[in-house]
């Protein structure tokens, strides 16, 4: 199975095999510690650097250009218009320290 490192909290979970994975979601699901606060590719909160198997990752989306411009030449990435479907490391600047309202963590939690 498919595994996602979270190297900045060394957390690592494996995935389902079957289907692409949201980093976000499954960062959310398993505590894996991502900030974030849109989940919709509109803030940036939830950049990320890809430290191993970005050919695993799809391709890069209109919201992360806009976002992230010449970052994505370095490798990094939004977690929450990245979906994976092998195994992967990331890691992210700690010091982001979001409060994410209620109502859209309620959401994501439903979207489990
Ligand atoms: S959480 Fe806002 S861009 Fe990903």
């Amino acid at each position: 199975m498919p595994r996602i490192h979270f190297a900045s909290t060394n957390k690592s979970v494996e995935i389902e095999a079957d289907r692409e994975t949201n980093i976000l979601r499954a960062s959310i699901r398993y505590e894996g510690g991502i900030p974030y606060r849109c989940g919709g590719g509109l803030c940036g909160t939830c950049k990320i650097h890809i430290e191993q198997g970005a050919e695993n990752l799809t391709p890069i989306k209109k919201q992360e250009i806009a976002r992230l411009g010449d970052k994505l030449q370095e490798g990094y990435r939004l977690a929450c218009q990245t979906f994976t479907k092998g195994d992967v490391t990331i890691t992210w600047d700690t010091s982001v320290n979001v409060k994410v309202p209620p109502k859209i963590k309620e959401l994501w939690e439903k979207a489990k």
